[in-house]
């Protein structure tokens, strides 16, 4: 089994230094789910402690996305069961799962075009639309983490670059205020610089408090993560922690096989 690290998840680089991690915030025990007839994940086992960035890691196919569409509610588990925040989470819905605070930036960063940036956050706040107070303050936080999108409030969504839509998708994730943010392929696309700067907020965002999964093919992301899940078809293969984390060529040799 993938569990998480047991003791203290002291992260570094990051400019601050994590309290201890101990609760856990999800359990996945056995998932099983696929697409109509079409099993995809074949018995998923992993746990994740509050405040960790758990990285899942996998080339194409190897069921990534399917897993986060699992745990956002979006895809029905088969068997298998999804504890999220000591409640049984596996038949929430994706509404469900955003009110109790699991939110997914899906692949492919899809944001409203004709939108503007704010009107993009808003979208994301819907949830929470009752809470007069809930809009600015977490629209705020957002410009705080991303600086560029601030500046282009106004502008429409569909006119950013790659980059500030990246940025854009995941600050709309942020407007639900999650406990866990799953982000599915942030670095896609994008420039190596601006991937940098993409999981440099993505370890802030973290180190404030917001338990983080990421989705990735980019072995770079395990340089923010506490824990590494490399996944092939369907099942988790390996588990990744401390040196192993910090030591590429040995990850890329399981990674790539
Ligand atoms: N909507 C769907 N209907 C049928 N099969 C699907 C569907 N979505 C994904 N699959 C299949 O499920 C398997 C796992 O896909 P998944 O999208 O989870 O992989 P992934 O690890 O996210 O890959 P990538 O890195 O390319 O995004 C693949 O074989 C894919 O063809
Ligand atoms: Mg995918």
């Amino acid at each position: 089994m993938a569990q998480a690290a047991t003791g203290s998840a002291t992260k570094t680089g990051g400019g601050r230094a994590k309290k201890t991690a101990a609760k856990t915030l999800l359990r996945v025990t056995d998932l099983r789910s696929g697409y109509g007839a079409l099993p995809v994940l074949h018995g998923i086992t992993f746990e994740v402690l509050e405040g960790q960035t758990v990285v899942l890691l996998g080339l194409n196919g190897a069921g990534k996305t399917t897993t986060g569409l699992n745990l956002c509610g979006a895809l029905r588990t088969w068997n298998g069961t999804i504890e999220f925040d000591g409640q049984d989470a596996t038949s929430w819905n994706t509404h469900q799962c955003v009110g109790a605070g699991i939110v997914m930036v899906p692949e492919g960063r899809r944001v409203f075009p004709d939108l503007t940036v704010e009107k993009n956050l808003e979208v994301g706040a819907w949830s929470q639309r009752t809470d007069a107070g809930w809009f600015t303050q977490q629209r705020d936080q957002v410009f705080d983490y991303f600086p560029r999108l601030g500046e282009r409030r106004e502008q429409m969504a569909g006119t950013l670059s790659g980059g500030e839509q990246q940025m854009l998708a995941i600050g709309r994730g942020l407007m639900a205020r999650p406990k866990l943010l799953i982000i599915d392929e942030a670095s896609l696309g994008l420039a190596p610089v601006i991937v940098k700067d993409v999981f440099s907020i993505v370890r802030q965002i973290n180190a404030d408090g917001t338990t983080v999964i990421l989705i990735e093919q980019n072995i770079g992301a395990l340089e923010v993560a506490d824990v590494g899940l490399v996944m092939e078809q369907g099942t988790i293969v390996s588990e990744l922690r401390g040196k192993d984390l910090k030591n590429p060529a040995e990850v890329r040799k399981i990674f790539l096989g």
